[in-house]
């Protein structure tokens, strides 16, 4: 049940740092990645990998597809519903890795299906044990997250995103001209400080007053760059699914090419300071803050761009790579508390489902 929550969706943005310790349980010791399902050399034969996926998965799937190019690995991102025209040349040192929290979902299965029948390895990374993904790939990384009612996928997002960034290194390791990215260790020292920063965001997180500040506005943009615009992207979605409101992410660099003609003292833009591209992301945010924008900063609390921000949303001191999966937990907040201002049904958003069965 909801239990003290009065709503799914809540319960399970509070619940990130339990089935984040979950998912990382296991499979980082002595600062070595182990999945039990991968040994070293399981991926020796792969050329190149492409993900699949839909919604809030293919955001996290940007996120793979992020760090195995930061590896040198030949790797590609693609929404399962166009896969069968924008897949390109396949063959069996393919890896295609589906990312799907249900594993049911039709457009994704639909992708596997076809990478299968063009002899691609493929491996469903899936939160549903025994799901047609997991039974119809090669093999399957699981991301034990617990079950996830409210139909806004939150905590699996973030799940996923951290069984990703474990099993890209573990693809460039074994791949021979791959490089694992600069300081793993590092990343991987932090990963586990990961479940009590999010419960920080979560006991501290201004996202209410916010929400009820910029309730009236006419529309809302994310911006970030690299792995912020994966963050930027899933704000957006998360916000316009369960709030019914306007809301738009894009690539911090974008918004001068066209975008940026929406703007105005009534569109708020959340800018995602993730530690990579920080300093382009902050002139973009004052180009739309010098036509009228509240430019609300989701950063450290010292970042220099928060001085000049609006707002902030703050987010404890990580390594860049985790730094989004917090200010995405802001996100999740602000769009929480925007879609109960406004009354929403928040777990059952009108026209969705909590898994897509049909292309
Ligand atoms: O079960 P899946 O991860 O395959 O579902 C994919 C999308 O339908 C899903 O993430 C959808 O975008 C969410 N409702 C977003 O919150």
């Amino acid at each position: 049940g909801k239990g003290e929550y009065d709503h799914y969706m809540r319960k399970e943005i509070h619940s990130q740092p339990t089935s984040l310790a979950n998912t990382i349980e296991g499979r980082v010791t002595d600062g070595e990645i182990e999945l039990a399902e991968f040994p070293a050399g399981t991926f020796a034969d792969v050329d190149d990998v492409q993900f699949v996926a839909c919604g809030t998965s293919y955001h996290a799937a940007m996120y793979g597809e992020w760090l195995l190019r930061e590896a040198d690995v030949r790797t590609a991102v693609h929404r399962a519903s166009e896969y069968e025209s924008s897949a390109g040349p396949i063959d069996e040192r393919t890896l295609v890795v589906a990312v799907t929290q249900s594993g049911e979902t039709a457009d994704t299965l639909a992708a596997v299906r076809s990478a299968n029948a063009r002899g691609a390895r493929t491996v469903a990374v899936t939160n549903v044990v025994g799901s047609t993904a997991a039974r119809e790939t090669d093999d399957a990384l699981y991301i034990r997250a617990g079950p996830e009612i409210g139909v806004a996928a939150t905590k699996t997002f973030s799940s996923q995103s951290v069984t990703l960034a474990l099993l890209t290194q573990r693809i460039a390791a074994d791949i021979p001209d791959a490089q694992p990215i600069d300081d793993l260790d590092a990343m991987l020292e932090t990963l586990s400080d990961l479940p009590e920063q999010v419960e920080t965001v979560v006991e501290t997180s201004r996202a209410a007053d916010l929400a009820e500040r910029y309730l009236e506005s006419r529309a809302f943009f994310f911006i970030g760059r690299g792995l912020g615009h994966a963050v930027a992207l899933e704000g957006a979605l998360k916000f316009k699914e369960i709030t019914y409101e306007h809301a738009e992410g894009f690539t911090a660099g974008e918004l001068k090419h066209g975008p940026l003609a929406l703007v105005t003292e009534a569109t708020p833009v959340f800018s995602v300071f993730t530690g990579g591209g920080d300093e382009a992301v902050q002139t973009n945010a004052t180009e739309a803050q010098s036509r009228g924008a509240p430019i609300v900063t989701v950063a450290p609390e010292d970042h220099p761009a928060v001085e000049s921000g609006d707002a902030h949303l703050s987010i404890p001191d990580t390594h860049p790579v985790w730094a989004g999966l917090l200010a995405n937990v802001q996100l999740q907040l602000l769009s929480y508390h925007a879609a109960n201002e406004l009354g929403r049904p928040i777990d059952k958003p009108r026209n969705l489902a909590k898994s897509v069965t049909v292309e």
